[in-house]
């Protein structure tokens, strides 16, 4: 059955590349977008979901603006290192942006019009939804589940030495998630994205299969995964390719068969200094565990299977 998603991003290179699979896979129907700012600022996030929706022709999926700050109250980092300036590596948008974008309440009518049937996909910092959930908890009841992409258990960070950057962001929000979700989350920490790795040969096959079939969607992903793949080849030579995190979140979804969690008390720690961010799991053999709230870690997946999904879906590019 296919599966409704409303999208929380931050509209990074990793975040457009897994929007792209989802809505070219047969089993993803995204039915709302909530742009908000992490790898970039909350105005460049909502055009870049507005070049995707242009580009893919499917402006009928609304987008939402999400948050500007986070609840921490501290200015946010943006990262043009790994995503470039606007968040598209080399490609800049020619689009302006007159709207706002300050409709988040919209997503209300999302929520209740796919009530009991409506997934909630974070891949971005957790500020809008964190917000969600403080403006309506009756409301979130209603979403079916909830997959994340964030976190770092027991393998380090990926912005300081203990923290992943969506959690690393805000985690103030991150603890509200954690603390109050009506059920465990699916978590997707760096423990699985740094695996999903797309190499230069992987993506230089799609790129000459965009060029022989003149498809002009497709032909936005070489320019901005190479650009990725440099930032993390300079940060570590000896990686193969690049860690498209957020697409790993997406894929889960289309064959949870493939993805081993370990159901865990998570929490987050919010008070400052070095561990400022981190997410802690109490993974003790012992039955007397920490009183955190249990969710879903994935701790693994199958690695050929989701290359093989990435690879047919994004050759199914209709457009
Ligand atoms: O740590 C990786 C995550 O941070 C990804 O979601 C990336 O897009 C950034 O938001
Ligand atoms: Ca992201």
């Amino acid at each position: 059955m296919v599966k409704n998603i409303l999208v929380f991003s931050d509209f990074g290179i990793d975040d457009i590349v897994a929007a792209m699979y989802a809505y070219f896979s047969e089993e993803i129907e995204i039915v709302g977008i909530v742009a908000d700012y992490g790898n970039v600022s909350k105005a460049d996030a909502v055009r870049n979901a507005t070049y995707l929706q242009r580009l893919t022709g499917r402006e009928d999926i609304p987008i939402f603006g999400g948050a500007e700050i986070p609840l921490t109250g501290m200015k946010p980092q943006f990262y043009p290192d790994v995503h470039g300036v606007e968040g598209l590596g080399p490609i800049s948008p020619d689009i302006d942006i007159e709207d706002a974008f300050e409709n988040f309440d919209e997503i209300k009518k999302i929520i209740e019009k796919y009530s009991g049937n409506l997934i909630i996909v974070n891949i971005g910092r957790l500020s809008s939804l964190a917000t969600a959930f403080i403006l309506y908890p009756a409301l979130m009841k209603k979403v079916k589940d909830f997959y994340i992409m964030g976190g770092a258990f027991m393998v380090p960070g990926n912005v300081t030495p203990l923290a992943e950057a969506n959690i690393f962001g805000d985690p103030y929000a991150a603890n509200i998630l954690i603390n109050f979700a009506p059920k465990p989350i699916h978590i997707f920490p760096l423990n699985v994205t740094m695996h999903a790795i797309i190499t230069p040969a992987m993506v230089n096959d799609l790129h000459n299969y965009y060029q022989s079939t003149n498809n002009k969607v497709g032909l936005i992903i070489k320019p901005l995964i190479d650009y990725y793949y440099a930032f993390y080849k300079k940060m570590n030579p000896a990686i193969t390719g690049s860690p498209i995190h957020d697409l790993l979140t997406f894929w889960a979804l289309t064959d949870n068969s493939v993805v081993n969690y370990i159901e865990a008390p998570v929490t987050i720690i919010i008070s400052g200094g070095d561990a400022f961010g981190k997410s802690v799991g109490d993974f003790r053999k012992v039955a007397d565990k920490a009183d955190y709230p249990v969710h879903k870690i994935a701790t693994y997946f199958h690695y050929p299977a989701f290359i093989r999904s990435f690879i047919s879906t994004m050759k199914n590019l209709n457009f």
